[in-house]
């Protein structure tokens, strides 16, 4: 049912923890499912210098946020919000379709965490974040083609 990617990622999660220096923190929910996914970054010049998660969810949401911390490292803010929950089931070589919609979690967790450092500094995130979706509908919603 899951890839050795995703079995890899959810015994051996990358990045976990919490950054004592984070200057952008995040945190999204799926309103279903009652998980909940938390971000730290630390971000200079425009740089994702370091990151690390908590999440209290499922192995699906553990496996995706690891694999999406992965792919933001040390890259520049504009290149993190590019990513998509796509792109880390991709990464992961896939999700059974019931499990995709925790990947919809991972990637609003990042930009949950970008859209609060841009709060922190007076700017509003909206027009370059975009509206997050802190509450992801569940299996039904297509989260897929977001
Ligand atoms: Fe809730 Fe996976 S079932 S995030």
């Amino acid at each position: 049912m899951y890839s050795e990617k995703v079995m890899d990622h959810f015994t051996n999660p990358r990045n976990v923890g919490e950054l004592a220096d984070a200057n952008a923190i995040g945190e999204v929910g799926n309103a279903k499912c009652g998980d909940i996914m938390k971000m730290y970054f630390k971000i200079d010049k425009n740089v994702i210098v370091d990151v690390k998660f908590k999440t209290f969810g499922c192995g699906a949401a553990v496996a995706t946020s690891s694999m999406a911390t992965e792919l933001i490292k040390g890259k520049t803010i504009e290149e993190a919000l590019k990513l998509t929950n796509k792109a880390v089931v991709e990464a992961l070589d896939g999700l059974p379709p019931v499990k995709v919609h925790c990947s919809v979690l991972a990637e609003q967790a990042v930009k949950a965490t970008i859209a609060d450092y841009y709060t922190r500094q007076g700017i509003d995130p909206e027009p370059i974040v975009g509206k997050i979706e802190e509450h992801c509908h569940g299996d039904e919603c297509g989260c897929s083609t977001h």
